[in-house]
């Protein structure tokens, strides 16, 4: 039987051939519906089936592997995390989940081992929304909350999302057909690493999750006019650019004033991008997070008026378009008791934190119980190529998600 350490090094290996299937050359970049996606899930759905479950893929495209319980009408506890990228990505950020998960599996079978319920582990197909501009397409469509009017958003190529959906193999028509019923589940849990600094200051492998912070994401489109960069007077200017940067600055000084709130630009595109083009457009994203849904969308309208007196002024022209967000949700402290319990037992400090990362399991919440399980990663870094764990602490979080299963599965005889 593997050791605990045998099976880490094979999620480790498994997060590297994983991290190696990408869209770019010389960077980890992997969204949705594309061929690296693909192959990814290919390459998973291999793993999965060769661990002795049977695997499905959705009507959005997330993998999904069965490994039946006991008795065929059992109920289901849900594993997994996602499968897509940020753009430069980290290799940890969801395979990571969705690995260690697979891995009790595999544990389990080698003992020919079956639980008092069915285990199902999701490798969800959109988590960071990178391609289509919108929050976990995959777990939205497993909760049964996908907002049908993504269906038309295009991404930068001009493919909608239903097309995209279809060359993915999967059916834009028949999403709702692909939410799970609350009935048959018994909760979901997902380990993911911290993206923050907590576990490592504290010395700790493993971190329950207490909570997971909301966010809101808001496109903002500054409309100023373009002009020669050698004859307008600065005066008779409406530069978008500067407008833009005024607001950024604005945003970064919010979060600065504001105890608990983050708030970030993170994407900044101007046009037409000629040095001598005075900018007529500046297209940004604005990401703003407090675990306070109040605190976070007051936040948002203080911005928004702020923009509104920027634009005012510099006779702009503002195009402000707010995504619908996620609310904060808290853990199962039934299932966070359980996570307790399987810490304790493997001898390792107990410590929750509040994730200000958001996660599938936000959107899980919405139909089952949920508990996060965090891995230490190095220095916090995250949505980076730097993104890095330890063999060790993959070891723990494997050991902690068995026992959990095990301390679950003992609640139900
Ligand atoms: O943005 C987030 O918190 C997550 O990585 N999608
Ligand atoms: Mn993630
Ligand atoms: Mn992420």
């Amino acid at each position: 039987m593997n050791t605990y350490a045998d099976s880490a090094r094979l999620v480790m290996e498994r997060c590297d051939a994983i991290g190696a299937i990408s869209e770019e050359p010389d960077r980890l970049t992997r969204r949705y519906g594309t061929e690296a996606m693909r192959q990814a899930n290919a390459a998973v759905t291999e793993w999965m089936r060769a661990a002795g479950m049977q695997t499905r893929s959705d009507a959005i495209g997330n993998l999904i592997g069965r490994y039946e319980g006991a008795s065929p009408e059992a109920k289901t506890f849900l594993l997994g995390s996602h499968l897509d990228t940020v753009r430069d990505a980290g290799k940890y950020d969801g395979p990571l989940g969705v690995m260690v998960a697979l891995a009790c599996v595999e544990r389990l079978r080698a003992r020919g081992e079956r639980l008092p319920f069915a285990l199902e582990v999701y490798a969800f197909a959109d988590e960071e929304g990178l391609r289509y501009r919108t929050l976990y397409l995959g777990s939205t469509v497993a909760a049964g909350i996908f907002d049908p009017a993504a269906l038309t958003r295009e991404d930068a190529d001009g493919i909608p999302l239903a097309e995209a959906i279809r060359a993915f193999g999967g059916d834009p028509a028949r999403l709702s057909e692909s939410a799970r019923r609350p009935d048959e589940l018994l909760g979901y849990a997902e380990v993911h690493i911290e993206q923050g600094p907590m576990l490592e200051e504290r010395g700790c492998p493993v971190g329950l999750v207490s909570a997971i912070q909301g966010q809101i994401g808001v496109g903002v489109t500054f409309i100023g006019e373009a002009g020669h960069a050698g004859t307008i007077p600065m005066a008779m200017r409406h530069d978008a650019l500067a407008a833009a940067a005024e607001f950024t600055l604005a945003v970064e000084a919010l979060g600065q004033q504001t105890p608990g709130l983050v708030a970030t630009v993170g994407r900044f595109q101007v046009a037409p991008g000629a040095s001598n083009v005075i900018p007529g457009l500046a297209e940004l994203s604005l990401d703003v997070r407090h675990p306070e849904n109040s605190v976070r969308l007051e936040a948002v309208s203080q911005l928004r008026a702020q923009t509104e007196a920027i634009v005012q002024r510099r006779g702009i022209q503002l195009d402000w378009r707010a995504g619908k967000g996620q609310a904060s949700v808290a853990c199962s402290p039934r299932l966070m008791d359980i996570l307790a319990r399987a810490v304790a037992e493997a001898s390792y400090p107990e410590i929750s934190l509040a994730s200000g990362a958001g996660h599938d399991a936000a959107i899980m919440s919405q139909i089952t119980e949920i508990a996060m399980l965090f891995v230490r990663c190095a220095r916090g870094i995250s949505h980076s190529p730097a993104e890095a764990v330890a063999v060790e602490d993959v070891a723990v979080a494997i050991e902690v998600t068995e026992r959990f299963l095990t301390l679950l599965a003992a609640g139900k005889k």
